[in-house]
């Protein structure tokens, strides 16, 4: 197993850019990423050091596992989070790579991509998930599981080289249908409940099913390929306690960074070229 230090200090800092919105004192030329998500809209910014510069997030329901639903309402939330951006640290924002999940098709990754530019950026790349995010965690071999909004990505790594991928549609909304079936209320009101950290210990158990269920998805698919850490990443991945259940369900150790759901938006900027601001 890797050490994940280096990468929890980065979305640490990464996180605490988001929250209070002050970019560092200084910094060099800028690299920017754009996630689009099924649940979350990132945009990232990092210096050729790769240290936080600034980060914008928007829930969203504009791009659905790797294909644009609404490609207006895409760029509308791209170009606020770009000017939301260059408004705080007062610099243009240039050029962009993004990121597709594994398995996307070559109509659809150019549909992501034209996005990206219709928010008016110069792309430098379309990059593949678990890639970006192995790159944050600094990890060259194991199974990077992607745990988010529509789906579980499970990718496997060997000294560096992604040598196995596959998408299954089990995520974060599915674990939202089961709340809301189990309490009969609607499916915002289920989510509300979720985040809520207040039940969080009702919720848990309430999910042990599901979380079975990604845990035995990603048995399924890893078994065979000598795999001795899943390192999970994604926003649903940050339900506590769901490493354990992963690892008693899959017998490999689990272990996720500190917060889940901004590793691969990070590492889309990461894998970008300089060039921003
Ligand atoms: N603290 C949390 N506990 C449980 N679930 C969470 C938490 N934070 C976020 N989520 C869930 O994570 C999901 C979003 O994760 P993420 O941002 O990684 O998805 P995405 O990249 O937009 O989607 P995808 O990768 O499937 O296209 C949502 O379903 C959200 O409810
Ligand atoms: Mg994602």
């Amino acid at each position: 197993m890797e050490d994940l230090t280096r990468g929890n200090e980065l979305i640490r800092d990464f996180e605490d850019i988001i929250k209070t919105q002050r970019p560092p004192d200084e910094f060099k030329s800028l690299k920017i990423g754009v996630d689009l998500g099924t649940a979350n809209v990132v945009v990232s910014v990092l210096d050729s050091d790769n240290k936080p510069v600034m980060g914008a997030i928007q829930p969203a329901q504009v791009v659905r596992d790797g294909l644009v639903v609404d490609y207006v309402g895409a760029i509308r939330i791209v170009k606020r989070l770009k000017a939301r951006i260059e408004e705080v640290i007062s610099l243009p924002l240039k050029k962009a790579a993004t990121a597709i999940p594994p398995g996307v098709n070559p109509g659809d990754v150019k549909a992501i991509g034209n996005v990206v530019e219709a928010a008016g950026f110069e792309l430098t790349g379309i990059v593949d998930e678990p890639t970006a995010a192995a790159k944050v965690l600094g990890i060259k071999n194991g199974a990077v599981v992607d745990v988010g909004g529509g789906t579980t990505g499970i990718s496997v790594l060997k000294n560096g080289e992604v040598v196995y991928v596959a998408d299954e549609p089990t995520g974060g909304t599915h674990f939202t249908l089961v709340l809301a079936g189990n309490y009969r209320v609607s499916f915002e009101e289920a989510e509300r409940i979720k985040l809520s950290k207040e039940r969080s210990k009702e919720v848990f158990q309430v999910l042990i099913p599901v979380m079975e269920k990604v845990g035995s998805i990603i048995r399924n698919h890893i078994q065979d390929k000598e795999v001795d850490t899943i390192y999970l990443v994604g926003g649903t991945s940050c339900i506590n306690g769901i490493e354990r259940v992963i690892e008693t369900h899959t017998g490999i150790k689990a272990v996720k960074p500190v917060n889940p759901l901004l590793v691969t938006p990070l590492g889309i900027a990461m894998l970008s070229e300089e060039g921003g601001g």
